[in-house]
C-alpha cells in the first residue's frame, strides 16, 4: 500500500520512519517533508496548509492511507475533505478537532465530562478580562482561545504581567483571531507528563507516556518551546496510573463528543498537570506530540500502520500495543535564535549519508538538503533518540550522538531524561 504523510516536523519523520518500517507498505510519500523524510520518503512540494492541494496529491499518488501530522490542517477540515473524496485518514475530523482548535471548546467538554483540569474563565472583551484580574490570585495563566503555534500560553506571575498578557491578546493582536476569545486559567502544580492514546470512536489504546521539556534552557528556564527533548516511558506514571488516567479523562471525553454526535478517530492526547489531587487537563492535542513521538515510537514494536489503520475502522478492539523493554531518551537540537526566531541554512555536519547516526534514530525537523548534505531550516532541526536498558545507558548515547553533530548557532538542553537517571540510582 501507499501511505502520504502530511506535515514537516520531527514527528512526519517519526511517522514516515515507522510506515517505511512497515511490512503493508510498499511506497510512503510525504508532503512537503524535509531534507531528513527525503531519505525515506518522496516529497511532493505540496504545503501541509493546502487542503485542496493534499487532496489532488493522494488522487494523483492513489494514496490508501493518508495521515495528517499537525494541528493546524485538522483543525482546518483536511480529513474531512480527503473523506468526502474518498480517501482513508488518520487524524479527527474538524468537529473533533476542536478539542485542540479551541481552549474553550475543550473546556466545555471537559466540564459537562467532569475531566478534572484548572478552573478558568473566559472573555471576549478586554475590559472584562481586566477587571477580572482583581479578584484572582498569582501565579496564573493567560490563554488565547485558538491555535497558536505554542505561543498562546503565558504563566505570569503577577498582575501586571498578566494585563500585558492581555493587552497582547485584544490589543496588539499577537494571535490574531486565536487570541480574540481569552481564558484565564488557575496555575497548576505538579510534575507535567504526556498521555496519547489511539481512539477509534469505541476502544481507546494508551501509548506508553512521555516526559516533554518545553523551556528552553536547562532547570525549566527562559521561553516556551515545542518541546527541547523528551523521555519515555515515565516511571512516575506505572500502567495502573495510566489506567487511571484512561478512565478519568480520554473515556469521559470521547464519550462526551459521542453524546453530542461528534466521533473522535485518531491520537487524543492529554498535556497532564500531577498534582496533590490528582492528575488535571492543562491541554487536549489531536495528534501526536512532537518530541513525545521521538521517544515514543522507538519502543513500539507493534506495526503502527495497522494500529492507524485500525483506528480508522474502528477495529482498534482486535488490537493490543507490544514495547521494547528499553528506556528512550530524545535530545533536540534547535538552531540559533529558537524560540524567538530560527536561523536557515547553517550547514549540518556529523550525520551520515541518509542523515542518521548508527545505533541511534535521528528524526529530522528543520533541516533541507543541500549538495547531498543537510542544512538547518527551521527552529527545532533534530531529534537524537537513544534506546538502552536503562535511562541511564539511553540518556548517555543520546548525548554522545549530539556530540558528532554541529551547525553554527547549535543548541540543546544538557539535562533531559538527567532525573530519571538519577532515580534509578
Ligand atoms: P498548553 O499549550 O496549554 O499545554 O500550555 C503550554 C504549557 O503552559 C504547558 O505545558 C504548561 O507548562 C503551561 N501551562 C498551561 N496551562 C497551565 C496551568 N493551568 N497551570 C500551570 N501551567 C500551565
Ligand atoms: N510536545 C508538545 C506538543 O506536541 O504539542
Amino acid at each position: 500500500m501507499r501511505v502520504l504523510v502530511v506535515g514537516s516536523g520531527g514527528r512526519e519523520h517519526a511517522i514516515v520512519r515507522k510506515a517505511a518500517a512497515s511490512s503493508l507498505v510498499d511506497e510512503v510519500h510525504a508532503a512537503p517533508g524535509n531534507g531528513g523524510i527525503a531519505r525515506q520518503a518522496t516529497c511532493h512540494f505540496v504545503s501541509d496548509a493546502d487542503v485542496s492541494g493534499i487532496v489532488e496529491l493522494a488522487g494523483s499518488i492513489k494514496a490508501d492511507l493518508t495521515v495528517v501530522g499537525p494541528e493546524a490542517p485538522l483543525v482546518a477540515g483536511m480529513t474531512d475533505a480527503l473523506e468526502a473524496a474518498g480517501f482513508t485518514v488518520f487524524g479527527p475530523r474538524a468537529e473533533a478537532a476542536r478539542l485542540e482548535g479551541s481552549k474553550g471548546f475543550a473546556k466545555e467538554i471537559m466540564n459537562a465530562a467532569g475531566v478534572p483540569t484548572a478552573g478558568f474563565a473566559t472573555f471576549v472583551e478586554y475590559e472584562s478580562a481586566m477587571a477580572h484580574l482583581a479578584t484572582i490570585s498569582f501565579p496564573t495563566v493567560v490563554k488565547a482561545d485558538g491555535l497558536a503555534a505554542g505561543k498562546g500560553v503565558m504563566v505570569v506571575e503577577a498582575r501586571e504581567e498578566a494585563e500585558a498578557a492581555i493587552r497582547q491578546c485584544f490589543v496588539d493582536r499577537a494571535f490574531g483571531d486565536a487570541g480574540l476569545n481569552v481564558l484565564v486559567e488557575e496555575c497548576l502544580v505538579g510534575h507535567e507528563c504526556s498521555v496519547l492514546a489511539l481512539c477509534d470512536g469505541e476502544t481507546i489504546l494508551p501509548l506508553d507516556p512521555a516526559q516533554d521539556y518545553k523551556r528552553i534552557f536547562d532547570g525549566g528556564k527562559g521561553p516556551n518551546t515545542g518541546g527541547m527533548g523528551c523521555y519515555s516511558p515515565v516511571p512516575r506514571v506505572p500502567a495502573e496510573l495510566v489506567e487511571e488516567i484512561i478512565e478519568t479523562v480520554h473515556r469521559p471525553t470521547i464519550e462526551e463528543l459521542k453524546r453530542r454526535g461528534i466521533d473522535f478517530r485518531g491520537v487524543l492526547y492529554a498535556g497532564l498537570m500531577l498534582t496533590g489531587e490528582g492528575p488535571k487537563v492543562l491541554e487536549f492535542n489531536v495528534r501526536f506530540g512532537d518530541p513525545e513521538v521521538q521517544a515514543i515510537f522507538p519502543r513500539l514494536e507493534s506495526d503502527l500502520v495497522e494500529l492507524m489503520l485500525a483506528t480508522t475502522a474502528g477495529s482498534l478492539g482486535e488490537h493490543s500495543l507490544k514495547w521494547k523493554d528499553e528506556r528512550c531518551v530524545s535530545v533536540i537540537l534547535a538552531s540559533a535564535g529558537y524560540p524567538e526566531s530560527s536561523s536557515k541554512g547553517d550547514v549540518i555536519t556529523g550525520l551520515d549519508d541518509d542523515g542518521q547516526l548508527e545505533g541511534l534514530e535521528v528524526f529530522h525537523a528543520g533541516t533541507a538538503e543541500k549538495d547531498g548534505g543537510f542544512v538547518t531550516n527551521g527552529g527545532r532541526v533534530l531529534a537524537v533518540s537513544a534506546l538502552d536498558s536503562t535511562f541511564k545507558g539511553a540518556r548517555d548515547k543520546a548525548y554522545a550522538g549530539v556530540e558528532k553533530i554541529s551547525f553554527d548557532g547549535m543548541q540543546y538542553r544538557r539535562d533531559i531524561a538527567a532525573e530519571v537517571v538519577e532515580a534509578e540510582g
